[in-house]
C-alpha cells in the first residue's frame, strides 16, 4: 500500500477534493493508494471535521506547544514518518518548513500555491495579482524544495481576473480550479494520470 499523508491548517477543501476523488475513482482498490491521515497544525482547523466526515483518520499537532520551528517540525515527522508515506501533501499547511525536513521528504512533497508561480510567492497572492493589474491568475502545484514556493510545477490551472474582483472573489475562483489540479497531480505522481479506468 501506499499511503499518503496530508497537511492542512483551515478549511480543508483541497484535502477533500483530493478525497473525494480517492474514493470516487477507488484508488485503495485499484491503485494501493490510501489516504493514512490528515495531520493538521492548528486544533481549531476546519479541514479536521471534514476529514473526520469522509472517514479520513485525523492527527493534531499544535506547533503552538513547540519553542522552536526546528522541535516542532521533527515531531511533526515523526508523526508523519509511522505512516512511511510514500507522498506528503501540503494542502493549505500554512507553515514554514525547516531545511530538514524538506530534505527528509524530498521527491515524495508536494504543495498547492495560489499564484502562477513563480509570480507572487509567499502570502496575499490574490490581492497581489489584483494590485499588479494582471488579466490571469491561478494556481500551482510544484514539488517543495528549500526555496519557499519554488521546485518543479507539476500542474497549473489559469481563471481570469475579471472587473471588480476583491481577494475574496478571485480566491474563491481560483479554488475551484485547485480542487481539479491537486487531485490530478496527485495521480500523475503516483503515475495513473488519466484518471478513472
Ligand atoms: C488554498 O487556496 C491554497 O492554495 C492556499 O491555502 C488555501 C487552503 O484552502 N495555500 C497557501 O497559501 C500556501 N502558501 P483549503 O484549506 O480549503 O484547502
Amino acid at each position: 500500500m501506499k499511503n499518503i499523508v496530508i497537511l492542512i491548517s483551515g478549511g480543508g477543501s483541497n484535502m477533500a477534493a483530493i478525497a473525494r476523488a480517492a474514493q470516487k475513482e477507488a484508488w485503495q482498490e485499484k491503485r494501493g493508494v490510501r489516504l493514512a491521515a490528515v495531520v493538521s497544525n492548528q486544533p481549531e482547523a476546519k479541514g479536521l471535521g471534514l476529514a473526520k466526515s469522509l472517514g479520513i483518520a485525523t492527527e493534531v499537532l499544535s506547533h503552538s506547544s513547540f519553542d522552536s520551528r526546528e522541535s516542532f517540525d521533527a515531531a511533526l515527522m515523526a508523526r508523519i514518518d509511522r505512516h512511511a508515506p510514500a507522498l506528503v501533501v501540503l494542502a493549505g499547511f500554512m507553515r514554514i518548513l525547516t531545511p530538514g525536513f524538506v530534505v527528509h521528504y524530498a521527491g515524495r512533497l508536494i504543495n498547492i500555491h495560489p499564484s502562477l508561480l513563480p509570480a507572487f510567492t509567499g502570502l496575499n497572492t490574490h490581492q497581489r495579482a489584483i494590485d499588479a493589474g494582471c488579466q490571469v491568475a491561478g494556481a500551482t502545484v510544484h514539488q517543495v524544495t528549500t526555496e519557499l514556493d519554488h521546485g518543479l510545477i507539476l500542474a497549473q490551472a489559469v481563471v481570469p481576473v475579471l472587473p471588480g474582483d476583491s481577494a475574496d472573489t478571485l480566491a474563491a475562483r481560483v479554488l475551484t480550479q485547485e480542487h481539479l489540479i491537486f487531485p490530478q497531480a496527485v495521480r500523475v505522481f503516483f503515475e495513473f494520470g488519466g484518471g478513472i479506468t
